[in-house]
């Protein structure tokens, strides 16, 4: 459904992504996993060309957009294939739930008010919030605002979501309201390339991991053989960090 094919991208002379491809299908999670600078949220915003990249090619279905030569059209259908849910939630603080959640419905999408409100109400009941629909973020906790965040991304009906390190700044009870929000979308079908340093979370409910370090795709498999049996000694060093005393045997 979506493929990313051999993605550049350089910051002042720094190449942050060094030819990266990957292959999404419909209703698969993809989890990006990767040491700190290696390149997973530059990855990301270049797919919906919050950063563009130098070069490489976006296909969705039978859309093909080569990256350097995308023009406005081509990037606003890209965009309206894809949400993003973002680290830090990125909501409007002035606005209540529910109006985070219709700006990009009414702004972007053109949907009228009526049938806006219809649907974020039913987006903000689908992560939990539907008592909350006119609380402004400060009224909510993190993990709360973050729902609002995935209610946004949900409402507008996207072919993929990405996530960049959806939990990362919750307090720690927080983050399974949050990532027992993403499960239950996963389990419905909805297809979701995610960031995340959650290795239950990748483990349980992934499909596909994908390793990078230092702007490349290091290893990549389904979980099972990833956490059990990595090939490369990068994977092995990531991982022993990341699980303590991890024997390869989960
Ligand atoms: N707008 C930018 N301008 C210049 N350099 C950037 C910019 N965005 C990212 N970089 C650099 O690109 C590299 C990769 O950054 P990126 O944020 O993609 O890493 P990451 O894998 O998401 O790391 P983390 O796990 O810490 O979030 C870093 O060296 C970073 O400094
Ligand atoms: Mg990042």
């Amino acid at each position: 459904m979506l493929e990313i094919k051999d993605i550049h991208k350089t910051f002042h002379k720094n190449e942050v992504l060094k030819g990266v491809s990957i292959k999404v299908e419909k209703g698969d999670v993809v989890v990006i996993l990767g040491p700190s600078g290696s390149g997973k949220t530059t990855l990301l915003r270049c797919i919906n060309f919050l950063e563009r990249a130098d070069r490489g090619e976006i296909i969705f279905d039978n859309l093909g957009v080569n990256i350097a030569s995308a023009t406005s059209g081509d990037i606003t259908k890209i965009r309206k294939r894809t949400a993003f849910v973002f680290q830090n939630y990125s909501l409007f603080n002035n606005k209540t739930a529910l109006e985070n959640v219709t700006e990009g419905l009414i702004i972007a999408r053109k949907i009228p008010k009526p049938k806006a409100i219809e649907i974020a109400k039913q987006s903000l009941d689908k992560v939990g919030l539907s008592d909350r629909y006119n609380y402004y973020p400060s009224m909510l906790s993190g993990g709360q605002q973050q729902r609002v965040g995935i209610a946004r991304a949900i409402a507008v009906n996207p072919d993929v979501i990405l996530f960049d390190e959806p939990t990362s700044a919750l307090d720690p009870e927080l983050i399974g309201e949050v990532l027992g929000v993403m499960k239950r979308l996963a389990k419905e079908g909805v297809t979701m390339v995610v960031v995340t340093h959650e290795m239950t979370f990748a483990q349980d409910v992934a499909n596909h991991i994908v390793f990078m370090d230092k702007g490349v795709i290091v290893e990549e498999g389904n979980p099972k053989d990833f956490f059990s049996n990595p090939q490369e000694e990068r994977t092995k060093q990531f991982l022993l960090r990341i699980v303590p005393n991890n024997d390869y045997s989960i």
